[in-house]
């Protein structure tokens, strides 16, 4: 089968490392990036890129808080937001980026999966795209390469590995540590991508040697290998370092995020979504948009959030995975979290809708509003000041300014810590009004003002008064007041 047509791909992650220079107790994969940790960004991205070249496996090698790591990738299998099988290397030491690529071929051999190509990763590329994979692949492939790594150029490329050529020919990589001062002044470096024709790959892991600074097995000491052996080498660069750019301390973390961010808003502006100040309008990668959209600055959406035609949205909004219909507005410091919201909806100022809320259509929440796993029906208010949770709140309804579910007696009944209210259609709730859950409210009822309903109404069309009876006694307010 021609090269080009290979159909899988062996995709080899290194996320052993502790990431020393994080300073933190938190394996480095998982730092988040766009509240996403990085390992995550990058398995989605290559997952994507992966659709085609099915039966491909991810290999990804474990060592530092293994079991987090483990559990985080599990997660996005479980829900589908990785598709392509993992398996996992346990790297007991961290003995090099050659050593680790060691240890997951011999996994791929011992699953019998010994795939002809090899895609090796760092961990550490929260940046690096499905598109930027599609275009390496290609590149790999035209050149016939047997051994090539993605390389970019800075002025000062840090602690990168520099990219050695001989008149203009890639020959190799030296390590910063291993590097001469002249060598250090390279400005091609190494991004830790890389794509391998097994065989060769093999061929130089078992030759490898650890005779440098660190005393580790370097990967990249692969192209000098293969180079020495006369095989098709490349160094393939992208335009843009930050595709690169690979994170090993807290401050290259936030610049990977500002560029995320940026990156993204960039994106959807030439998408038509407008936002007024790109760089305080924190949106997350995977965050879709309709047209005629329009964002406030300091607003943050983050998950797999979907977002209709001619929302817009308010300053200081926090929204994670949520669904947004046509036309709503969503006012200043909206906190909503796996909620849906319908089509020509007012949410805020300053609500909260924690998971499980739904709004049905031209529906009105704001004014210091928290609803919790709820449906709110269409054409229902709840405008000012309420605690709405484990309801289901029927279509038309008024729900008075002060009104609260009382869900919770602080007991555990049949298992539920919380109460279900469930009210009807065209109901009224006179303001400062409460109702004790578990409660059924039928369709058309009038609660009146300052009720506290502990009984279920039955009835349709019913009022319900449940406050004391105003005791009126003239002359008494002067009398009281002598009396003090
Ligand atoms: C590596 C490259 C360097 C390149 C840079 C790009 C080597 C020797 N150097 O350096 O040329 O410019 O990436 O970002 O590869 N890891 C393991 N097991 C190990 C060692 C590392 O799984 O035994 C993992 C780490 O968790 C990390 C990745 O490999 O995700 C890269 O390791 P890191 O220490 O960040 O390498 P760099 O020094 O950045
Ligand atoms: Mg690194």
């Amino acid at each position: 089968m021609p090269r080009s047509l290979d159909r899988s791909l062996g995709v080899i992650i290194l996320a052993a490392g502790l990431g020393t220079r994080m300073r933190s107790q938190t394996p480095k994969v998982l730092h988040k990036v766009c509240r996403e940790p990085m390992l995550a960004l990058l398995l989605d991205a290559l997952d994507q890129a992966l659709r085609p070249y099915q039966g491909s496996r991810f290999n990804i090698v474990i060592g530092h808080g293994r079991d987090q790591v483990k559990q985080m990738v599990e997660g996005l299998r479980g829900s589908s937001k990785v598709q392509t099988p993992v398996i996992y290397t346990t790297q007991e030491q961290q003995l090099g980026t050659g050593h680790a690529v060691k240890l997951a071929l011999e996994s791929f051999q011992k699953t019998k999966l010994p795939f002809r190509t090899i895609a090796v990763f760092n961990g550490d590329l929260p940046i690096f795209s499905a598109s930027d994979f599609e275009a390496f692949l290609e590149a790999h492939q035209q050149n016939k390469s047997v051994a090539s790594l993605a390389s970019a150029t800075l002025d000062d490329a840090g602690q990168y590995g520099r990219i050695l050529r001989a008149s203009r020919k890639f020959v190799g990589v030296v390590e910063y540590k291993d590097a001469t001062v002249s060598q250090r002044k390279i400005r091609e470096y190494n991004g830790g991508v890389y794509l391998f024709d097994r065989e060769t790959l093999e061929g130089a892991l078992g030759q490898m040697k650890n005779k440098n600074k660190a005393q580790e097995f370097y990967l990249p000491d692969v192209f000098s290998y293969a180079y020495k052996k006369k095989k098709r080498i490349l160094a393939y660069q992208f335009d843009d370092p930050n595709t690169l750019a690979g994170v090993n301390n807290m401050e290259e973390l936030a610049a990977a995020q500002q560029t995320l961010y940026y990156k993204t808003a960039k994106k959807l502006m030439q998408a038509g979504v407008f936002l007024a100040e790109p760089r305080h309008t924190y949106i997350g990668p995977q965050v879709e948009f309709g047209s005629d959209c329009a964002i406030a600055p300091f607003t943050s959406i983050h998950g797999r959030s979907k977002i209709a035609d001619r929302v817009q949205i308010g300053s200081h909004c926090d929204l994670t995975e949520v669904a947004i219909g046509e036309s709503s507005v969503i006012r200043n410091s909206t906190v909503a979290e796996k909620s849906i919201i319908g089509k020509e909806c007012i949410v805020g100022p300053m609500v909260q809708l924690r998971p499980g809320s739904q709004l049905k259509d031209h529906v009105r929440v704001g004014n210091f509003v928290e609803v919790k796993e709820s449906i709110i029906g269409s054409h229902t208010n709840a405008a000012h000041l309420s605690y709405i949770g484990d309801a289901e709140i029927g279509s038309n309804v008024n729900l008075g300014c002060g009104f609260v579910t009382c869900n919770y007696d602080g007991t555990v009944r049949e298992g539920r810590r919380k109460h279900q209210t469930i009210i009807g259609d065209d109901v009224f709730v006179g303001s400062d009004s409460q109702v004790v859950a578990p409660i059924q409210i039928a369709d058309g009822t009038y609660i009146a003002s300052g009720s506290t309903v502990t009984e279920s109404v039955s009835e349709p069309d019913s009022l319900v008064i449940a406050r004391t009876r105003q005791v009126v006694k003239p002359g008494y307010a002067k009398k009281y007041k002598r009396r003090k």
